[in-house]
């Protein structure tokens, strides 16, 4: 049984931090006791932490020479690998001789002069700078060409949802719902209005292009209608198109029988994310969004954290007291057409494994008002 954790690609990238983090924190007793005139403890430490730095700069490199046997490189990258295990040999003796004789000296009180002091401590600042190039060496590896990581998938290669749609395209599961154009109009039956009713819009089926067939909602009068399902920590994925409506579509979470909710809205090329309070909305945080046309909107609200991407860019970003769990759905907030190409809402606790119930929140942060780090609160009120 390997003692590793199962998304470790090796042991290399556990173990290389304490060689770094030792040997810089052993510099700076060094430098402490140089310049304060200490002639004891200071120097002692950092020879301790020299000596502990040099041993686990040898297992880091031996654990290199493991890592670099368990990993495919790209053609790009061999020259580079090669560089970083050179580099990473010679800091492993660099520093483990420099250890032996700093504990010899130490012991046999030889070479403590201060000259002697200011040359070992030189020395070992030339050993840092050593141990800066290999280690900028491997994080190229890593940053650049991707060596030992997975890629983030923008898109997952399974269905989160993993039910059969019914008539009205609508698939649910434990892990959340998903909703793809299938007949005009058959989803209103299963959607539950809010604000409005089925009559507020218009449900067609067009040809979306590159996105298939795609739904065209023609709206009249605000309107917001969710579909069944109590969803605590989720993602909402949607792609949409509102070139030709006048107002804001809001994608609408935790929604509540009393008609609170959160939101990130979308209108004039401005994004949003907030809640409402008492009949007003709330803007948590506001940012520009360039372009125009279809839209994949991305929205995550896990527990006390507020996320929100356009196009897999993250554009807007919050804090503030966790929501109670609630449905999911769509605000449109003005008239025109917007065009739909599909939606899904999964619930986070389930689909990363655990429960749903064990949200992340904690009841300090529960009560706290909300915050942001665009630091930006405005009070709407609510259609306008
Ligand atoms: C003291 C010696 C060494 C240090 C301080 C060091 C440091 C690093 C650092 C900082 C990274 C980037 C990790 C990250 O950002 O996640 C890295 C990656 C890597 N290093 Fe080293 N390294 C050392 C020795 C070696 C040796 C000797 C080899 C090969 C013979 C090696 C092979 C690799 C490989 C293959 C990676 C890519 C990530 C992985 O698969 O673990 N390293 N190293």
């Amino acid at each position: 049984m390997s003692l590793l954790p199962e998304w470790a690609p090796n042991l290399h990238p556990l173990v290389l931090h304490f060689p770094i983090a030792l040997l810089f924190v052993a510099a700076a007793f060094d430098a402490v006791g140089l310049f304060s005139g200490d002639r004891g403890g200071w120097r002692k430490s950092a020879n301790w932490l020299y000596a502990l730095g040099a041993v686990t700069a040898v297992i880091t490199w031996y654990s290199g020479t493991l890592a670099a046997d368990s990993v495919f490189l790209p053609t790009e990258a061999n020259a580079l690998l090669t560089e970083h295990a050179d580099l990473g040999l010679w800091t492993a003796w660099f520093f483990g001789g420099y250890a032996v004789i700093r504990m010899g000296i130490n012991a046999t009180k030889l070479g403590a002069g201060g000259m002697a002091r200011i040359g070992f401590f030189v020395i070992g600042l030339a050993g840092l700078g050593l141990i800066t190039v290999t280690a900028t060496h491997g994080a190229e590896l890593v940053y650049r060409y991707g060596v030992g990581v997975e890629a983030v998938e923008t898109a997952p290669s399974e269905p989160l949802v993993q039910a059969e749609a019914g008539e009205d395209g609508i698939a649910v599961s434990p892990a959340g719902w998903s909703w793809a154009p299938a007949r005009a109009a058959a989803w209103k039956t299963s959607a539950i209005w809010v604000e409005g009713s089925a009559e507020s819009l218009t449900s067609s089926l067009v040809d979306g292009g590159d996105r298939g067939d795609v739904f065209q909602l023609e709206v009249t009068e605000p309107t917001l209608f969710v579909l069944p399902g109590q969803i605590d920590r989720l993602q909402v994925d949607l792609a949409l198109d509102p070139t030709d409506f006048d107002g804001s579509v809001l994608v609408a979470h935790h929604v509540q029988e009393d008609g609170s909710y959160g939101f990130t809205s979308l209108a004039n090329d401005v994004i949003r994310l907030g809640r409402t309070e008492n009949s007003d909305l709330l803007v948590q945080a506001t940012e520009a969004m360039a372009g125009s046309g279809w839209r994949d909107i991305r929205v995550v609200v896990d527990g006390t954290h507020f996320r929100s991407y356009v196009d897999t860019q993250l554009l807007v970003h919050g804090h503030g007291a966790a929501f109670e769990p609630g449905q999911v759905g769509l605000r449109l907030n003005g008239t025109g057409v917007v065009r739909l190409a599909g939606m899904q809402a999964v619930d986070l606790g389930v689909v990363a494994g655990g429960s749903s119930d064990d949200s992340s929140d904690s009841g300090e942060e529960m009560d706290m008002p909300m915050d942001s780090e665009a630091d930006d609160h405005d009070h709407e009120e609510p259609n306008g």
